[in-house]
């Protein structure tokens, strides 16, 4: 399915830091995005809502013409892969075995934070990732529950002394601990990333899943045979589950665009 769309989903509008990637180095893929604005966050649910909510964006993805899925979520990448692979037989790229590589590299001291959603942290699918690649990594995860409403209130919030409040009580955790590389393991916190940055410091590199998420669905996809070929410029599709209203002027800050494909969809039984 060579002329197919590169389907992309995450809980809202995290994905959206990996879309505009896919866009930069894909773009003449056609591509349909789905942020299930409703039903954000998943990060507090159990792992069987997370698989549900999962397998009905796949769903939606694939009856829409998918030739490949983006996971654009680490909470669904971390608790829903087995469940998704049971169901679906398609190149599926998820966020975190790149990640993890990626952070692994850049950091010195193999000294390495991890920040994501509960359910992220409490799968320990990062430090399990880390530990793969080296057993002597050592791994200090936190999770920042406020990080994801905070985000998805909306553009005024990203920087918001809240927030960076917030990001100070969080990353207290850190204290003594000197990592060297912190990771993002959740597609909303680059939204965050100056109010991070300010409370982390300069000493520590932040890594997250845009770019390497994007190098590996072009990897991924020529390896596959699925590349498009017309060099024609790709058609973007975008769909969420809450209001468009809600959903426009955080989807254009993001992709520094003026989106005009924005579509609502229930994607839910
Ligand atoms: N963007 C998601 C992630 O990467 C989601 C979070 C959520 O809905 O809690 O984990």
């Amino acid at each position: 399915m060579i002329n197919g769309k590169i389907g992309v989903f995450d809980s809202g509008i995290g994905g959206l830091t990996v879309l505009k990637e896919i866009i930069k180095q894909l773009p003449n893929e056609d591509i349909i995005y789905f942020g299930d604005g409703k039903r954000t966050p998943y990060g507090g649910k159990s792992k069987q809502t997370i698989e549900l909510f999962a397998l009905q964006s796949m769903k939606f993805l694939t009856q829409r013409g998918a030739k490949a899925i983006v996971i654009a979520c680490n909470t669904v990448s971390s608790n829903a892969m087995d469940a998704i692979k049971q169901h679906y037989d398609l190149p599926i790229i998820e966020v975190i075995s790149t990640t993890a590589e990626l952070a692994y590299n850049k950091s010195e001291n193999k000294n390495i934070g991890v920040i994501g959603t509960k359910a992220t942290i409490e799968s320990h699918s990062y430090e399990k990732a880390l530990k793969s690649m080296d057993t002597k990594v050592t791994v200090h995860q936190k999770s920042c529950p406020l990080f994801v409403p905070l985000a998805e209130e909306g553009v005024e919030w990203w920087e918001d002394e809240i927030t960076k409040m917030v990001a100070k009580r969080y990353f207290s955790f850190f204290d003594n601990t000197d990592i060297d590389t912190l990771i993002l393991g959740c597609t909303h916190y680059p939204l965050l990333k100056n109010s991070i940055r300010q409370t982390i410091g300069n000493d520590v590199c932040l890594v997250d899943s845009a770019y390497i998420t994007a190098k590996q669905t072009k990897i991924m996809l020529e390896k596959s045979g699925l590349l498009k070929k017309s060099s024609s410029k790709g058609i973007l599709e975008i769909y969420t589950s809450d209001s468009i209203e809600r959903f426009m002027p955080m989807c254009n800050a993001i992709l520094g665009m003026d989106c005009l494909n924005i579509n609502k969809c229930d994607v839910g039984e």
